[in-house]
């Protein structure tokens, strides 16, 4: 009996600086992982004088690490999308510029080699080609060279609103750092999660508004078996309350179903809300039914289209989680003519 072979997998290239970055993202697609790290010098990198031009279509997935099979959904949407041939960039990186003064910017879960081992394990799109090709996981000192950036993106009403009104700036650091990381990567496209359903919409606004030229893809939300979504920030859940936090699907569903059933947007929160007073465990934040493409409060009588969404604190963790609702015409009750009531 012959042992097979071990099978080598290509890794993908971890580059830490922006001028090995951009060494790398100039290499044909295939040949980045053989690139040595740093290898142009720093401040002067620039596409290699051999290097062919580029073709094949980069996709980019943003990420702050901790990584998750949400995460890979967006890695695998985007090889998908690109083929073979194209590249894949992941970014891992902890803006602090979008964390609050009392948020958990210090606790936030930070585990690149577990990272790397997360993506180098998908499945390769051909053979001896990675999933991902390059992985850029910048330190603060190489995102912002010169401390706090004095010039950011606003977000707008979009950022003061919901997320924003409990995370204030927490949208005008998300956007400044998405401007940078897509200047940074030059993708064709960018994959973003419908978990994170306001900052989707955040930077779809930003890339119209100001003309960036990137296309942006939603990827809906991943869960666990019994409907949490996935996070990065579950990790810090007990047993209890990862029980507890089970409320934030359930009570979104019995939302959904409720104003499927005719009982209009404000039995959708009634029912949800119920839901969720029942636990002492689960504090609200917000819960909010809201028109999908501007995050606008809808009008009482709104019958179509929405988003339900909802933030909580269960312990000391916030999350963060939100259902599409179809909101059907009010069933009104009609008597039965010669019929008794
Ligand atoms: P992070 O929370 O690490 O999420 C990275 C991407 O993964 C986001 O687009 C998010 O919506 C997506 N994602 C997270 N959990 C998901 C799930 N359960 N299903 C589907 N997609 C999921 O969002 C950020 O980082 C940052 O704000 C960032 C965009 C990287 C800017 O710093």
């Amino acid at each position: 009996m012959s042992v097979p072979p071990p099978v080598t997998r290509v890794q993908p290239l971890v580059v830490r600086t922006r001028a090995a970055l951009r060494t790398a993202l100039e290499a044909p697609a295939g040949t980045a992982a053989g690139a040595p790290e740093g290898a142009a010098p720093s401040g002067t990198a620039g596409p290699r004088p051999d290097a062919p031009p580029r073709t094949a279509a980069r996709a980019v997935v943003m990420t702050m690490g901790a990584l998750h099979d949400g995460h890979l959904q967006l890695v695998r949407a985007a090889r998908e999308r690109v083929g073979p041939a194209g590249q894949v960039v992941v970014t891992v990186f902890v803006n602090p510029l979008q964390f609050g003064p009392d948020e958990d910017l210090d606790r936030y879960p930070r585990d690149l080699d577990a990272d790397v081992a997360l993506l180098a394990g998908l499945d390769e799109p051909a053979p001896g080609r990675p999933a991902v090709d390059l992985v850029f996981a910048p330190s603060v000192e190489e995102m912002y060279p010169g401390g706090d950036p004095i010039v950011r993106v606003t977000s707008g009403r979009i950022g003061t609103v919901l997320e924003g009104a409990f995370r204030p700036g927490h949208f005008d650091g998300v956007l400044t750092v998405v401007l940078k990381l897509l200047h940074l990567t030059r993708p064709d496209v960018a994959f973003y999660g419908e978990k994170d359903a306001q900052q989707l919409l955040a930077i779809r606004r930003m890339v119209a508004d100001l003309n960036v030229d990137v296309e942006v893809v939603g990827v809906p939300i991943v869960r666990d078996d019994d409907g949490l979504a996935l996070s990065s920030r579950n990790a810090y859940l007990s047993a209890q309350e990862r029980a507890d936090a089970l409320t934030l699907s359930r009570a979104l569903r019995a939302g959904a179903a409720a104003a499927a059933a005719g009982q209009g947007g404000a039995g959708a929160i009634e029912v949800a809300s119920g839901m969720l007073n029942e636990h002492p465990g689960v504090v609200v934040d917000y819960l909010a039914l809201v028109d999908p493409t501007t995050v606008d409060d809808l009008e009482p009588e709104y019958v179509g289209p929405a988003l339900l969404l909802v933030a909580a604190r269960v312990g000391s963790t916030r999350l963060i989680d939100n259902l599409a609702v179809d909101v059907a015409p009010p069933v009104t009750r009609t008597a039965r003519p010669g019929g008794t009531q």
